[in-house]
């Protein structure tokens, strides 16, 4: 220590890594490091650890969330190749969030994630961050924080779980959790059999095995250039997964001395792959929602990007990838068939690959060194460019009257194509309380050319945007053989169901200048996927009139429900005051890189 430089007082203090960055906090620079190895050391590391690149691993183990079950073992893998490699890895928790257990949505507690995950980066004394995640609302938190924290980040995700299977049949969560209990409430399906296949549609640890929201963006963290090529697919309980989880440790030991930021590598077409990518594997809707808000966090991008981008590079690109559920298959299946390796080499005349990836090779550099051949089974899972699955635009942005600031639908989850063109007249629920309380009612006025509106299910409206826009067709349709309709909504729907649904319209009906909120009973909606046009057949003045007469109402009753929300107490109240519209990410508006100045 005598030779120590940390307290020669004569010399000032390097700074700017490790325990070194952010000395200031107790006032005299020496003192402060001083302080600090006080600390450390008591955790036993020695003056040799700690002169070593110090990595972060994110631990988001909980035991309320299955999807990241295997987060203690990536750990003492990602900490091997951060040791074998040279520097010293600590880790750290934040939260996690499951789907099933996170009321009132996962989204509701998105953006809490996303604090949480920059504000521990920005706090500690690190140089770069793997940062674990996979269940649907993490992986996107992780990269609003991490790109706003802006320390060099290495996303890792947990990985999706294998297929059950019951009688000699694949399932898996949870296209096959939908298929089935619609199959058991139609009486096809009896007690004892839906009773066994709930052992078996998760029968391991990892994300949905399905193309739902989890392994969409585990295929579009890959695509942005975050992680190594087969780390989207590799199944949460193999060892694949666990030398991916060593490899993202040595990668984070020169990532940190490289210093690469996340913002310094993504550039605009870094997104415009991972949106080509989106549209490629017939992703989830929520995906669109989280990129947005993951482009608004980056400086320079933000506002580069549109929903319109969305819908420009999908009349561009064909769906391939055979998956559930626009297809058939399951995440094994893809890894199997090559995965994002595969996917990427088939994509190469629609990506930009001279995008900058984590290591600081271009994307097209990674793929040159290395190369895929097709084969017979990965030809049926990844399909070539010249045989695709659907032949453009599986996600289509809509815009027109009813939805001024867009929404989206996923065409190749439309289950009667017919509907994809198509006007008639609305029948609305106000919330998704009224939806249940009226939608199997013998009563109620609907045909099977009706279009379903459901209010209220919007970021502020319910609060946090749940997955309830798959609207269920009404039970006495449903008897008589329907199985599509038009449903319209200011909600989102889990990535693994399907249907002809209108998603994310905006400005949502919770907002009083909405015009999803004054739409009636009878009134005529006009949708033309072609045109891209979502109409209310109703006169401007008419409208404009029916806003004038709702402001005035809620004006009237003074303690309006708008007024209520803003003045909540808690996270709430803050989620209710802050959330910004679905075409902007559903994030708060102080997060965002266009929002009211920087940290
Ligand atoms: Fe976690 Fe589906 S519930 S990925
Ligand atoms: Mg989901």
């Amino acid at each position: 220590p005598a030779e120590n430089p940390d307290y020669d007082l004569t010399q000032p203090l390097a700074t700017g890594t490790g325990l070194r960055s952010g000395l200031t906090s107790y006032g005299d620079a020496h003192f402060s490091l001083f302080l600090r190895k006080v600390f450390i050391k008591a955790l036993g590391y020695s003056e040799s650890a700690l002169n070593r690149p110090i990595i972060g691993i994110i631990n988001t183990y909980s035991a309320l969330n299955p999807c990241h079950a295997n987060v203690p073992q990536l750990i003492e893998a990602v900490k091997r190749g951060v040791q074998l490699s040279g520097g010293l890895a600590v880790e750290f928790p934040t939260i996690s969030l499951h789907e099933s257990f996170s009321s009132p949505t996962s989204m509701f507690l998105r953006n809490l994630m996303s604090m949480d995950t920059e504000e521990m980066i920005k706090a500690q004394p690190l140089d770069a961050v793997v940062m674990i995640g996979g269940c649907d609302k993490t992986v996107p938190a992780q990269l609003m924080g991490g790109i706003s924290a802006n320390k060099p980040v290495l996303p890792l995700v947990t990985g999706p779980m294998m297929p059950g299977s019951y009688r000699g049949q694949r399932l898996g969560a949870c296209t096959d959790c939908r298929n089935n209990w619609a199959a058991f409430r139609a009486g096809t399906l009896d007690v004892e059999d839906i009773g066994n296949l709930n052992e078996e549609l998760a029968p391991t640890a990892g994300t949905c095995g399905v193309m739902g929201t989890a392994s969409t963006m585990a295929c579009v963290t890959t695509a942005l250039g975050f992680m190594p090529l087969r780390g989207a697919s590799a199944p949460a309980v193999s060892s694949a997964r666990l030398r991916i989880a060593e490899e993202t440790g040595t990668n984070a030991v020169s990532v940190a001395a490289a210093k690469r930021t996340p913002q310094e590598m993504l550039s605009k077409e870094s997104f415009l792959n991972a949106i080509t990518v989106l549209q490629a594997i017939g992703g989830s809707t929520n995906a669109v929602v989280h990129l947005m808000a993951i482009i608004n966090r980056h400086p320079r991008l933000a506002g580069e990007i549109t929903l319109k981008t969305f819908d420009e590079i999908g009349r561009k690109t064909p769906l391939l990838i055979d998956l559930k559920p626009s297809g058939d298959n399951y995440m094994t299946d893809f890894h199997n068939a090559g995965g994002m390796l595969g996917l990427l080499h088939t994509l190469e005349p629609l990506l930009h690959l001279e995008a900058m990836t984590i290591t600081g090779q271009t994307l097209g550099e990674v793929l040159d060194a290395n190369p895929f051949r097709t084969f017979p089974f990965s030809s049926q899972i990844i399909r070539p460019l010249t045989n695709p699955l659907y032949p453009a635009s599986s996600l289509v942005v809509l815009s027109g009257n009813l939805a001024p600031n867009g929404c989206v639908t996923k065409a190749s989850a439309s289950k009667d194509r017919r509907l994809l063109s198509h006007s008639g007249p609305a029948v609305v629920f106000k919330n998704s309380a009224d939806l249940a309380l009226r939608i199997d009612d013998p009563n109620l006025a609907v045909t099977k050319d009706s279009v379903l509106v459901l209010q209220g299910i919007g970021p502020i409206g319910n609060p946090g945007m749940p997955e309830a826009g798959m609207i269920p067709i009404p039970r006495k349709l449903s008897a008589q053989g329907v199985s599509d309709m038009l449903r319209i909504s200011d909600g989102r729907m889990s990535g693994t169901a399907g249907g002809t649904i209108v998603l994310h319209v905006s400005p949502e009906s919770a907002i009083p200048e909405s015009v999803l909120g004054i739409v009636r009973d009878g009134d005529w909606i006009v949708c033309d996927v072609e045109k891209r046009e979502l109409r209310l057949e109703v006169s401007d003045e008419e409208i404009a009139q029916r806003i004038v007469e709702r402001k005035a109402k809620l004006e009237k009753d003074g303690d309006g429900v708008w007024k209520q929300r803003k003045a909540r107490r808690g996270y709430r109240g803050l989620y209710e005051r802050c959330v910004n519209q679905a075409q902007e990410g559903a994030d708060f508006d102080f997060l965002t890189a266009v929002g009211p100045g920087e940290a």
